[in-house]
């Protein structure tokens, strides 16, 4: 936590300044300088067109993932105040997600939630993750281009998702669905009231699809996470089948945003750099480093939000107890206090503890399954499809600020041969 004098009234934020400008396609299109300036202007910012503190620099994000609250969900009340007394029910599930709880309900959800995702659920996954990545190459190389986030880095996740859960693969669209809508409700500011009654429908439609995989789970018992989530226990304590419905939901939306934008957002990077895509091309055994650096330099979810727990002196800022903080994990990542040449790509970095995944007790549940998957699919994209290029010349993001993320990514390449 940097504690040095005041650098900013909290107040007088420069509006160009304010965490809304991710809205702006161009900043949201390289937020890297945007970062910078808060890091160097104001670290900890009182954004008053957020109405909540802005926190950048990777001792004072790291400080909060630590120590700040993560209740932070609106009960209906909240929700009424807000204007949306209709979302009620989706605060329902939330505020049985582990993403939303503190200790003890967080600690007891969360030791239950691992007891069934196991490291070695992950490993046994390995094989199947090989051909999934494989499959969808072999289903476009021939074509010598494809639409990666269509054709690779939505359908990836979504597959192995079904696969680790232990639902039919075929649902993986409908899965990839229900997490796009999910996700439009995380890491979003601008959220659209037209869209109330789509994430209602997808909430019903989503805790009524995973109910009937329960009942089918008793029925005919198979392998997957949520028969392990069922027959969890520990300490004599099992999960609530809510419970197993709103945290195999909080898995599995997760699970496909943030690895289809690692997807994305890491292969881009290293097309614009051709000497990096030539170096990890040409000595795979790099890969588990290249991975981290992907995910510190790209952060595929970029910020979080807290509440503060007591009053708080941070960056010389008072903090008052019950404040909202934005933690902006990808402004951390690219801290020169804590990172040396931020803004340079290396792939083989070795000091290199980012905040991609957050830290401390919400620590992604899946960053095991994640790394697993990028390990996987880049040596398979790099390897496979040569001469990579982008074909075209505009991109567009996602208007999600904080899973930040393209919405195409049209790419052309020659066919390479697969590995033995
Ligand atoms: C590149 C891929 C991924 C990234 C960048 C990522 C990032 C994150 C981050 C930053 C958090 C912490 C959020 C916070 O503290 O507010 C988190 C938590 C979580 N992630 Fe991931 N994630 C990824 C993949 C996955 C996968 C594959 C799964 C599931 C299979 C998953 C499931 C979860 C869950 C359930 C939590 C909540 C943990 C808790 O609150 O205790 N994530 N993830």
């Amino acid at each position: 936590m940097t504690d040095q004098a005041p650098i900013k009234a909290a107040a007088a934020l420069d509006p160009s300044l304010s965490l809304f400008q991710l809205l702006e396609p161009a900043i949201h299109a390289d937020p890297f300088p945007f970062y910078k300036r808060l890091r160097e202007e104001a670290p900890v910012a009182w954004d008053p067109f957020m109405h909540t503190w802005v926190v950048t620099r990777y001792e004072d994000v790291h400080f909060v993932l630590k120590e700040f609250s993560a209740d932070r969900t609106p009960d209906v009340a909240k929700m009424e105040a807000l204007g949306l007394p209709s979302l009620g029910p989706v605060a329902d599930v939330m505020a049985k997600q582990m993403l939303f709880l503190d200790a003890p309900a967080h600690t007891r959800l969360r030791k239950l939630c691992m007891s069934a995702f196991t490291p070695r659920r992950v490993e046994a996954m390995e094989g199947k993750i090989h051909e999934i990545a494989h499959q969808l190459i072999d289903d476009h190389i021939g074509n010598g281009q494809m639409e990666l986030i269509a054709d690779f880095a939505e359908p990836f996740p979504a597959i192995v998702t079904a696969g680790l859960l232990g639902v039919p693969l075929d649902d993986h669209r409908q899965l990839k669905a229900w997490s796009a809508t999910f996700a439009e409700m995380l890491g979003n500011f601008q959220h659209n009231p037209d869209r109330i009654r789509d994430v209602l429908k997808c909430v019903a439609d989503m805790t009524g699809y995973f109910r009937d995989a329960v009942r089918e789970q008793e029925r005919n018992p198979h392998d997957g996470l949520i028969r392990s989530l069922m027959d969890a226990e520990v300490d004599g304590q099992r999960l609530s089948e809510d419970e197993v419905i709103a945290n195999t939901i909080v898995t599995m939306v997760g699970g496909q945003e943030t690895t289809t934008n690692l997807m994305g957002n890491g292969l881009l990077t290293l097309i614009r750099q051709p000497d990096k895509l030539a170096q990890l091309r040409d000595n795979p055994e790099i890969i588990a480093s290249a991975v981290e650096e992907l995910l510190r330099f790209e952060t595929p979810s970029q910020h979080t939000a807290r509440i503060c727990p007591a009053d708080t002196m941070m960056g010389g800022q008072l903090i008052r107890k019950g404040e909202a903080v934005m933690a902006v994990m990808a402004a951390g990542n690219r801290d020169p206090e804590r990172f040396a040449d931020p803004d340079t790509l290396d792939l083989t970095r070795t000091d290199n503890r980012h905040l991609a995944f957050g830290w401390a007790a919400h620590f992604c549940f899946g960053a095991a399954l994640a790394r697993m998957e990028a390990r996987i699919a880049f040596p398979a994209l790099v390897g496979r499809l040569q001469n990579l290029s982008v074909t075209s010349d505009i991109l567009e993001w996602r208007t999600n600020s904080g899973l930040r993320g393209l919405t195409a990514l049209p790419i052309a390449f020659r066919a390479g041969e697969r590995a033995a």
